[in-house]
């Protein structure tokens, strides 16, 4: 899909389809005016006609023509303002409907009559951006293994923004909106893709092509040099695959020396079957979804290759299977980290802590960073806990933590600070070990107990969690997501944090 912004007049576009949003009872704006002028005279009453009144969620279709050429309109609403403003992430989510409802037409050129930026608080730059970011988020599709061609998503091939005068010089934040959504559809493809297609090896490569097409340093650590590391967490939980596990890191420098550093840190389990404390049939059907972390991270060092922020970042991915096989690590084995911690492995299915632990002590001990942050999805109680709308947020460090929230809340990639009080410490405590990889059950608070476990990795450094169980995958009535698919949260927070780092 190719998106540009015109400064001509709605009827000089040779489109077949129309799109706007209103707000609610505000249905005699200009914009409407101007459609209904060169397309359909009745719109106003059709609409009216229809109990059409612009309500948040709310979308209708109508047809009209010129010089006898059909076009279909798409009205979306947005609700009424709670305060001042509407919020930006009702409006990716009325972009989201008009792609929907467009998926049964054939709709080859779009023009999309994008809002004042004023009736969202931001400027006109922005609203660009996230235009750009949500039609191309809406667009995703994964059917690359359905055969039968009537069943493939169509989507518009050209997207036209038209607005007022001060859209008009915002193409190049159409742009960076599209630089953004492509890789979050990238972090998409790579969960989507079935877990014998998308192996360490795989997402190894996908580094390394990244790494390759934007100028990036990659490290990149296959089974061998894991294990000669001492990287003992990776290694045990690769160990019943066959498939090598690898670490991967990605480097970008800004060129200032004197520019703080920041560690983006991802699970990248390609496959989570619980290992020997294998999981029920149910829980195991959408684990190929187990390396969003590290997929987020990878795709958000796509984009800041290109956007190039004034901040290092440094981006850290563990990529291993978690299978059950004679080789396979037991309950009762004590596994030793890259720092020379110890942890009894009570489970064998809470494996993402022991690949993170080696990631993040790998991390804090070679590279000087100022922050840390990694995205797990770490665990089936924190989706519990916040479903599937927030990332559940651990960290001992409110500055950085109120930073990542705002990057959330701006992007559309929501997080939920849960408590992270060292009360909950002892509930991994080990007879035998450092630490245990299971919580004790009087403590119960999984994601918690699994944050405090890796907070054993991350030295002083100031450090953020974000549990991501419940946000990576089958998210449902966000309709610029797929339902049955993965989301890519994380990708436009990471890449936020990174954009404004340095204020
Ligand atoms: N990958 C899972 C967590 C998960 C659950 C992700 C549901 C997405 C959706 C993780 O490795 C896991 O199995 N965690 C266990 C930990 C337990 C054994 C302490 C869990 O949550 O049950
Ligand atoms: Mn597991
Ligand atoms: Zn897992």
């Amino acid at each position: 899909m190719r998106i540009i912004v015109s400064t001509q007049n709605i009827h000089e576009h040779n489109v077949d389809c129309i799109a706007l949003v209103v707000q609610q009872d505000a249905l005699n704006t200009p914009q409407i005016e101007a459609i209904a002028r060169a397309y359909l005279p009745d719109m106003p009453a059709l609409l009216a006609h229809r109990n059409f009144t612009g309500k948040e969620g709310s979308v209708t279709v109508l047809t009209g023509q010129r010089d006898g050429r059909l076009v279909e309109i798409v009205v979306a609403g947005l609700g009424s303002a709670p305060s001042a403003s509407i919020p930006l992430e009702r409006y990716r989510r009325a972009l989201g409907r008009i792609i929907r409802s467009m998926e049964s037409r054939t709709c080859a050129a779009l023009l999309l009559a994008v809002p004042d930026a004023a009736l969202f608080g931001c400027d006109a730059a922005t609203l660009a951006e996230q235009t750009s970011v949500a039609l191309h988020m809406a667009s995703y599709h994964f059917d690359e293994f359905i055969t039968d061609t009537a069943r493939k998503v169509k989507v518009p091939e050209l997207v036209v923004l038209m607005g007022n005068q001060e859209l008009a010089t915002q193409q190049s934040a159409v742009d960076k909106g599209t630089v953004i959504a492509q890789a979050v559809n990238w972090c998409r493809h790579w969960i989507d893709m079935p877990p014998s297609n998308s192996t360490p090896t795989h997402l190894a490569d996908h580094a390394d092509d990244v790494a390759r097409k934007y100028d990036l340093k990659i490290k990149r650590f296959d089974e061998h040099e894991v294990i000669n590391m001492g990287m003992g967490g990776l290694a045990g939980v690769s160990a019943g695959s066959e498939q090598d596990c690898h670490f991967v890191i990605l480097e970008y420098r800004c060129g200032d020396d004197a520019a703080p550093t920041v560690g983006f840190v991802g699970k990248g389990i390609t496959f989570d079957s619980g290992g020997l404390s294998i999981k029920p049939a149910a829980s195991m059907e959408t684990m190929k979804d187990d390396m969003s972390g590290a997929a987020a991270v990878i795709a958000a060092m796509q984009v800041i290759g290109q956007l190039k922020p004034r901040v290092n970042i440094i981006g850290f991915t563990p990529l291993s299977e978690n299978l059950p096989s004679g080789k396979a690590t037991k309950p009762g084995d004590i596994l030793r980290f890259y720092n020379g911690k110890t942890a009894e492995v009570k489970n064998t299915d809470a494996e993402g802590r022991l690949v993170l632990a080696d990631a993040l002590s790998y991390a804090v001990k070679n590279y000087k960073l100022d922050a840390i942050i990694d995205l797990a999805t770490l665990t089936g109680a924190c989706a519990h806990a916040l479903g599937p709308f927030f990332t559940g947020m651990m960290s001992q460090h409110p500055a950085f933590a109120a930073r990542v929230q705002e990057s959330g809340d701006r992007t559309g990639d929501r997080v939920w600070p849960l408590p992270f009080d060292n009360d909950y410490k002892a509930a991994i405590k080990s007879p035998i070990a450092d630490i245990c990889n299971i919580g004790s059950g009087k403590y119960r608070a999984g994601a918690i107990t699994a944050g405090f476990f890796l907070q054993n990795f991350v030295d002083d450094v100031p450090w953020v969690h974000l549990d991501i169980a419940g946000t990576a995958f089958e998210v449902p009535d966000i309709p610029y997501y797929r339902p049955d698919g993965a989301t890519g949260v994380g990708v436009r927070l990471l890449v936020d944090l990174a954009m404004n780092w340095q204020q």
